[in-house]
């Protein structure tokens, strides 16, 4: 089937070039990836991409369907196409590196019908070194003024049934646990009816992006959106017999469709990250690149930072959000009312303060101050939330004022329970109240199904919500973090008060999940899909990894050392220290690993990622802005393995005062997780050694001039 389509499009080619001398191809600054466009014999449009001489997208088809309008597929012709180039550089004003270059080729084909209707659409390809985007257009035109999409069906056609690193195409959460099969293998609607997870809509086998493949011959694909705004988000409908995915955008029910457009519009970017190397995927930028630059200026009100907050003790179960009830993060019930273990008081507010101070942590988040918690989990979620009134038992002025006197940041909680109706009647006064009291950055939340009913966390009504957050936040000098949020796309380029965001598995599943938590491969896993896309928001820096005096069925299944590493590993300028203060203790002092979590910078010069593999290991090495020290995190997966560190990426000339902290001897992620050693060391370009990392282990290394 596959192979008939292939050799019927390869003669179109031929025939249609001779015909016409548009340019119809665009390759990559290095050359090395290279696509062709064209029309089959209907006028249909269709893509190819070869990769070092090799096809790897074969022919891949493009269409839309409209609700009471004709299919746009067939009968195009083209009428004009043009070619570009472009080499600029931009600086992110916080980031994983200062320094941007955006490179890339561009064409541009202009598409007509021939039939009466005479529909335009645009085809606008972006071809870089390290991947490809590419968007639809539609320009301003007379038969085409505002359109209700039903489906939009771009072809990705595989060339080999490529190993898959996948997670359902959820319409509502990304929180699923990543897996690694075989593309013929992948079974998204196996992972229905997840007992974690508080909203999931699986309707049928597709995959949610960054979806991430290894061809046989090595080369890693992944594939994703860019500038997602005002559409519907993309999950991957598969096709395990013929190796092929097309487009599903995310539905709506009210709507009855995917997406409403006003033309003139222009698409998300569909893109295609292409390595020859894994960590290559980590260094690119292309999704960032394909995004407009930053419209909201100055955004210095946001420094990147560290955080502690009133959150884990919550997920473990030692205190709630809510003042009455007592409610049950393992069964989302409500407990008794008047048995309260209220988390957010005024007294461990100031504890947590206090330990922030003490430990060069800069933030404070406070989840559970405001009241609406009691029926947060309800079927009544709409109207519940107060966005400005505490709690009886949390002064708020009184933690404001101990907070600014030890010189610690507030960072206010706004979850909606998933009424953004509710949300968005709010957050005007919401945002006044936290800039009165010099608060700066907000962490959102959505848990629980999107009322109303019939709207998902990933269609275009919320896509339009998170913007309107991120845009009335920017007006008013406020930078989010949106838990449940829609996938990053690289707007943070554009809009950069878009600090950090969840989607994907937290630390928090470690907690109350009921099905053993994060296994040691997930965040080798999550390092080359989700962080693909942009920051986020994982919280490590858990000490007590099995917390039994709280709950004696779940625990973190990673060693201590490599909750250290997660601080490089991952990228976000906002970093949670997540344990609760006791947990950091150790015979009265503070436990001396958390130096490291003091000393680790934020706010990145560079990255560079040193070696990993997909799903098994990774080494990261970031240097800090301004004071140009190096950090480096490593992490394995459930094998304990030998890594060869060498230092050549150091500045010639320059020694380093460095410090080791790595697994102990008898490591394990559950025999024996806490079993650290902390080792100081001169480190030069010259230096080389080799660190055994256990099982579900890692090591972190600060190196300071
Ligand atoms: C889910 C978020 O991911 C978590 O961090 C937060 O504590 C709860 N919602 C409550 O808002
Ligand atoms: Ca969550």
């Amino acid at each position: 089937m596959k192979k008939i389509a292939f050799i019927l499009c390869a003669t179109m080619f031929m025939v249609s070039c001779k015909d016409q001398s548009y340019p119809l191809n665009a390759e990559s600054p290095n050359s090395k990836i290279n696509i062709h466009f064209n029309l089959n014999n209907e006028g249909q449009p269709y893509y190819t991409v070869n990769f070092n001489n090799k096809t790897i997208i074969d022919t891949s088809y493009m269409s839309f369907q409209f609700k009471d309008l004709p299919t746009l597929k067939n009968d195009f012709k083209i009428v004009n196409s043009i070619v570009g180039t472009a080499d600029e550089t931009w600086q992110m004003p916080w980031g994983e590196q200062l320094n941007v270059r955006n490179h890339y080729n561009e064409l541009v084909i202009n598409l007509e019908e021939q039939s009466e209707t005479k529909r335009k659409l645009n085809i606008h390809f972006k071809v870089y070194d390290d991947g490809l985007g590419f968007r639809y257009e539609f320009p301003e035109q007379d038969h085409l003024k505002e359109v209700l999409i039903t489906d939009e069906n771009t072809e990705f056609n595989l060339t080999g049934d490529h190993k898959v690193w996948w997670i359902p195409g959820d319409w509502d959460i990304y929180e699923h646990l990543y897996n690694e099969t075989k593309f013929s293998e992948i079974n998204a609607l196996s992972k229905q009816n997840n007992p974690n997870l508080n909203a999931t809509y699986i309707p049928e086998n597709a995959v949610n992006t960054p979806v991430t493949m290894k061809t046989d011959e090595g080369v890693y694909l992944s594939f994703h959106e860019a500038d997602l705004t005002n559409y519907a988000g993309m999950t991957l409908k598969v096709d395990t017999e013929n190796l092929n995915m097309v487009s599903e955008l995310v539905g709506s029910d009210i709507l009855g469709g995917k997406a409403k457009i006003s033309i003139p519009f222009n698409t998300p970017w569909r893109t295609i990250q292409m390595a020859e190397k894994a960590g290559d995927l980590i260094e690119s930028k292309m999704i960032l690149n394909l995004n407009d630059p930053n419209i909201i200026g100055d955004v210095s009100y946001f420094t990147p930072m560290k955080y502690v907050g009133i959150w884990w003790e919550m997920h473990i179960g030692k205190s709630t959000w809510d003042l009455e009830g007592s409610q049950d993060m393992n069964t989302f019930t409500t407990g008794k009312v008047g048995t309260s273990r209220h988390g957010a008081t005024t007294e461990n507010a100031k504890k947590y303060i206090d330990f922030a101070s003490q430990n060069g942590i800069k933030g404070l988040l406070v989840e559970g101050w405001n009241t609406g918690w009691d029926k947060w989990i309800s079927n009544e979620r709409e109207g519940v939330f107060d966005f400005m009134t505490p709690y009886s038992d949390y002064n708020f002025e009184e933690v404001m004022s101990y907070a600014k006197e030890k010189g610690v940041e507030v960072i206010m909680h706004h979850e909606t329970s998933a009424a953004p109706r509710t949300y968005e009647k709010q957050m005007d006064v919401a945002y006044d109240f936290m800039k009165a009291n010099g608060i700066n950055s907000v962490k959102t939340g959505y848990v629980g199904k999107i009322i109303p009913k019939g709207e998902y966390h990933h269609g275009q009504w919320m896509v339009n919500h998170y913007q309107k957050v991120l845009e009335e936040a920017a007006n008013k000098k406020i930078a989010v973090n949106a838990h449940e949020p829609i996938k990053a796309t690289g707007k943070r380029r554009t809009y950069p008060n878009a600090i950090s965001r969840e989607g994907m598995r937290g630390q928090e599943f470690n907690a109350w999940a009921t099905d053993g938590g994060n296994p040691p491969s997930h965040l080798p896993t999550v390092a080359f899909t989700r962080m693909l896309s942009g920051p986020f928001d994982f919280t490590p820096g858990v000490f007590n990894i099995k917390f039994n005096e709280y709950k004696k069925d779940n625990q973190v299944n990673t060693t201590l050392a490599q909750q250290l590493a997660l601080y490089v590993v991952i990228y976000s300028p906002i970093e949670m220290a997540s344990d609760l203060p006791e947990h950091y203790m150790l015979h009265g002092k503070v436990h001396p690993a958390f130096q490291f979590i003091t000393d680790v910078g934020v706010d990145w010069q560079q990255s560079k990622v040193l070696n990993g593999e997909v799903g098994d290991f990774v080494t990261i090495a970031r240097q800090e802005r301004e004071t140009g020290n190096w950090f480096i995190g490593g992490i394995t997966d459930e094998h304990s393995r030998t890594i060869e560190l060498s230092f050549d990426f150091l500045e010639e000339g320059q020694t380093f005062q460095a410090v080791l902290y790595k697994d102990g001897k008898n490591a394990h992620w559950n025999n024996n997780p806490t079993d650290i050693e902390i080792e100081n060391l001169t480190i030069n370009k010259d230096s080389k050694f080799t660190i055994q990392l256990a099982a579900g282990g890692g090591f972190a290394i600060s190196l300071k001039k």
